[in-house]
């Protein structure tokens, strides 16, 4: 345990990013801890925490808009695609070449095969808590 600003008991990989009023729904935050940029994200009331860094090249990840995205439905007979925008608010896009991920999971909406290292967060008395 050490001793921190806000005499919470945390461990000492534990470090406060934010004060959870500061971190409402739709916010995001990104600390630098141990020399590692930490995105954190409240999306419907939930904390989602990954390094800022994208699996494409390395951009910047988490400086991305959130927003939602664009799913297709194509029909081979007619040859007719429909497009709908969804999931508002739940899709993170790298600034650098718009790979998009689902910051609910990590999961790239661009390749299936890669996927962020979710970081562990929570809410502890009032403040935000990181475990890297
Ligand atoms: S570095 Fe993120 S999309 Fe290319």
């Amino acid at each position: 345990m050490s001793q921190n600003a806000q005499n919470l008991p945390l461990d000492d990989d534990e470090h406060v990013v934010a004060r959870s009023d500061e971190l409402t729904d739709g916010e995001r935050v990104i600390a630098l801890l141990n020399g590692k940029e930490i995105g954190v994200f409240n999306i419907d009331g939930e904390l989602y925490a990954y390094p800022n860094w994208c699996a494409h090249q390395g951009g910047p990840l988490c400086e991305g808009r959130v927003s939602g995205t664009v799913e297709a439905e194509h029909d081979r007979d007619t040859l007719t695609t429909e497009l709908e925008w969804c999931r508002e608010g739940e899709i993170l896009s790298c600034p650098w070449h718009g790979w998009e991920f689902d910051a609910t999971t990590g999961d790239c909406l661009v390749d299936d095969g890669c996927k962020l290292r979710s970081i562990p967060v929570r809410n502890e008395s009032g403040y935000v808590v990181v475990t890297l």
